[in-house]
């Protein structure tokens, strides 16, 4: 099963995808994390990357494509795999289909979670982040046991640089202008799921699994 999770910054994304990895034991490639990663290695992508992701803005659709086409070859994709955060331009979304007929792959599912800017503000600016596991929290909507401290691998919890408040602003801006269009795209090829993203992480899981499980019958858009 090869799931495309798709959505806006903080509509939740990698939260959710956290549990269809443990329930359908499947990987989450993140573009994000991946990139996170690069620059954290200060590799020549991370190089490249860094203030591009530190204004908001999106690396260059080569680059992403790059990380990905090495990452869905690996043997552990083989049964299936969650897309968190790529496509997120036509050009990738193109380059994706390719890719995935060279490996006689389709997508299967694009879940869109819907979520207005004013909440995503909220999220974004309360979220925080294990640097060890890649764990996420929500400082009131998504506590660690323990402030500021990982439940799973007991790390101090940080901010992403890329959540100060200029740069969620030009990363709303961004994805209206250059991601969100993907929707009608995928919406024609007959992929496209959309999930209201508003409501409990516990609820918008249920929904997730629902449509998952009854292998995408349900609310098709
Ligand atoms: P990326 O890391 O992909 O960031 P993003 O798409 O902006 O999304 P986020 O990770 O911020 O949000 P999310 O949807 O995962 O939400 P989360 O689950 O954390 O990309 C970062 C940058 O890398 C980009 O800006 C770009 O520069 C570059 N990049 C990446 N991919 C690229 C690509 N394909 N092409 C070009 N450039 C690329 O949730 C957010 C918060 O809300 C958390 O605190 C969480 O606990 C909380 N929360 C989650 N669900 C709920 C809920 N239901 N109720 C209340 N709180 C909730
Ligand atoms: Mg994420």
């Amino acid at each position: 099963m090869n799931v495309v999770l798709f959505g806006p910054p903080g509509s939740g994304k990698g939260t959710q995808a956290q549990f269809i990895v443990e329930k359908y034991s499947i990987p989450q490639i993140s573009t994000g994390d991946m990139l996170r990663a690069a620059v954290k290695a200060n590799s020549p992508i991370g190089v490249l990357a860094k203030s591009i992701m530190d204004s908001g803005g999106l690396v260059s659709d080569d680059i992403v494509l790059q990380l990905v086409k090495e990452r869905v070859s690996q043997v552990d994709c083989f049964d299936g795999f969650i897309l968190d955060g790529f496509p997120r331009t036509i050009p990738q979304a193109d380059s994706l289909i390719v890719l995935l007929d060279s490996l006689d792959k389709k997508i299967d599912f694009v879940i869109s979670l819907e979520v207005d800017d004013k909440e995503l503000i909220l999220r974004l600016s309360g979220r925080r982040t294990c640097p060890s596991c890649g764990k996420g929290y929500h400082i009131l909507y998504n506590k660690p046991e323990r402030d500021g401290v990982c439940n799973a691998c007991s790390s101090l919890l940080v901010q992403r640089d890329d959540d100060s408040e200029t740069t969620v602003v030009n990363r709303l801006k961004v994805y209206e202008q250059q991601t969100s269009s993907l929707k009608s795209y995928f919406s024609e090829m007959g992929l496209l799921y959309s999930i209201s993203g508003t409501g409990s992480i516990d609820q918008i899981q249920g929904q997730i699994s629902a449509l998952l499980d009854m292998g995408g019958i349900g609310d098709h858009s």
